[in-house]
């Protein structure tokens, strides 16, 4: 059995991989601690791999950690010294933080497990990213790895020829600070959103701003690739990220474009700033997607591969995917469902996978979008108190689950699901989701700001079966298995009904989920054909700022602190009676 960790830095998580190649279980640190974003050493998850799984430490061959932390501590070291006095500040983070960091991993595994941190190894993180995306993709001989991230081990972008599982080659590495993720972040911070949490929101915002405002065009200027000597341009001097960790933009960026914005207000479409804000916001997705443009037509000059992996943080970005997959070259690009760190628990696992394996013709199962043995009925009995003085039991067959649901779904209401193992990645699936009728106007915008409490601002995806998406939007055969992770978004067809439904942007696109025939999604949008819906909103099954819900216990809480009446769980749909 082989462990893969990540910790310390983004979004924690524990992946676990037997010895056929099979990615077997998972778990995000958050999950379990509750803490949104929790990047802790992922003790709980650790744990829960080993006793959900009844393994004996003497079966665990190899644990990896997902990047190599001295190499990480040091690079950042280095770049400070070359700014000083300027990066005191950050200098001294470092060293204060030192057992903090990731280069303290070998001793939370020891405390946590003694014994197991001698079995203890570190994969390059580029390329637990890679593994990560290739375990994924159907095609894992002979193709192209981009990975574009905000900072791993000692660079921020990479490239690299995927000849087989033991054969990944590096070709091209921007080194840090330059990174488009990190820009991408100080944008986010100068926006007055959260870093490693806001992105999204920059990404929703861009949509309305104007592509030919100055202040776009300004902001679009800060970062580009320069092709003859194949590398990224920034001035850092807009920047402090490198410098400074509590601010990551510069006085010189508030004196280019102005005041940042105030993180303490909430930001409306009706606010007198919010055009000044969505303008910032589009230069730097125009940025994102000319720069990504160029290092996709690199990346196939050096390999002439048509296809690609894209992983790391940036390739969260679904907006930039669609002008990304226009250009010629490219016929297919896999995205895996978790592409930024915390999905490379996974690369880390098989990489100990493949290291083991090395003289064997070894193979690499394509995981499932839910890895884990978790399911509600587990916890059926453990919430029976629960459930007998809060809710009523609706309906208990499938079929019936299924013909009920549909039937609420048709008058409006909202329905929460917990069904089977919990997605992998930042995107509800279906399987942890608020569903509502996506051409319903107030159900999906009851969802929105009357459960979710939501930026209003921020688009809600729709789901549908495959044959409806290419109905109603442009669906490229490039991004085909994007679309079932709801990694990328779709034009509205021209003249298209879908222009006018609620989860359709303002830019007239949709973050759309293709939903594939063996979930129960599907089935439950065969049953509203019968009421002539064919689409639903999809959101994750949380509340504003909170992680999305693992157990059953979760999301009784969702359905207590908001007007959440309906939850389809795996034995049986429930109504609260309070
Ligand atoms: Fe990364």
């Amino acid at each position: 059995m082989f462990i893969g960790l990540t910790g310390y830095n983004h979004e924690s998580s524990a992946a676990l991989v037997d010895n056929k190649g099979n990615l077997i279980d998972y778990y995000k640190e958050e999950f379990l601690s509750r803490v949104k974003g929790d990047k802790s050493f992922p003790k709980r998850s650790l744990k829960r791999l080993i006793d959900v799984n009844e393994l004996d430490i003497s079966e665990i061959s190899e644990i990896t950690f997902y990047e190599r932390p001295l190499s990480a501590y040091i690079t950042i070291l280095q770049t400070s010294g070359k700014n000083m006095p300027k990066s005191l500040p950050l200098i001294s983070h470092q060293c204060r933080n030192f057992n903090k960091s990731s280069v303290a991993c070998f001793l939370d595994i020891a405390k946590t497990y003694p014994g197991l941190e001698k079995k203890l190894s570190y994969c390059d993180h580029h390329l637990s990213h890679t593994l990560t995306s290739l375990a994924y993709s159907p095609n894992q001989n002979e193709i192209c790895s981009v990975v574009v991230d905000g900072f791993g081990d000692r660079s921020t972008t990479s490239i690299s020829l995927v000849h087989d599982h033991h054969n990944i080659v590096e070709l091209w590495s921007c080194p840090y600070p330059f990174s488009i993720g990190l820009f991408y972040s100080a944008i986010t911070d100068f926006l007055g959103f959260q870093v490693n949490e806001g992105e999204y929101k920059v990404m929703g915002l861009s949509s309305f701003g104007n592509e030919n405002s100055e202040i776009a065009i300004k902001v679009s200027k800060l970062i580009r690739w320069d092709n003859d000597k194949k590398k990224i341009i920034q001035d850092m001097s807009f920047f402090n990220y490198h410098v400074d960790p509590e601010i990551s933009f510069s006085q010189k960026l508030v004196n280019y474009l102005g005041n940042p914005r105030n993180p303490f207000k909430q930001l409306l479409p009706d606010d007198d700033d919010f055009q000044y804000y969505a303008d910032i916001a589009k230069g730097a997705q125009l940025a994102v997607v000319k720069i990504l443009r160029s290092i996709f037509s690199y990346a196939y000059q050096i390999t002439k591969c048509n296809d690609f992996l894209f992983s790391g943080g940036v390739a969260m970005n679904s907006a930039s995917l669609d002008q990304l997959a226009s250009l010629d070259f490219i016929k297919n690009i896999y995205i895996p469902p978790s592409p930024g760190d915390s999905g490379s628990a996974i690369g880390a696992a098989f990489y100990s996978y493949l290291k083991n394996n090395i003289d064997k013709d070894i193979f690499i199962s394509k995981p499932s979008l839910f890895p884990s043995k978790f399911n509600s009925n587990i916890q059926r009995k453990l919430a029976s108190k629960i459930i007998d003085s809060n809710y009523k039991i609706i309906a208990e067959d499938i079929k019936d689950i299924i013909e009920r649901s549909a039937d609420l779904i048709s008058k409006g209401q909202i329905i929460g699901v917990i069904i089977g193992n919990s997605e992998t990645g930042p995107r509800a699936l279906g399987n942890r989701s608020l569903i509502c009728d996506g051409t319903n106007k107030d159900a999906v915008n009851f969802l929105n700001t009357k459960i979710k409490k939501r930026s209003p601002f921020r688009p809600t995806a729709p789901v549908m079966q495959e044959s409806i998406a290419k109905k109603y939007y442009d669906v490229r055969d490039e991004l085909i298995d994007c679309y079932k992770t709801m990694s990328a978004t779709a034009k509205c067809k021209e003249g298209s009904e879908s222009l006018n439904f609620p989860t359709t942007h303002i830019d007239k696109t949709a973050r759309i989920q293709i939903i594939e025939k063996d979930h129960f999604l599907y089935k439950l949008l065969d049953a509203l054909k019968n009421y002539n819906i064919h689409l639903l909103a999809n959101s994750s099954l949380n509340l504003s700022g909170d992680p999305t819900s693992f157990d059953l216990i979760d999301s009784f809480m969702i359905s207590s602190r908001s007007p959440l009446k309906y939850i389809i769980t795996d034995f049986a749909l429930l109504e609260s009676i309070k």
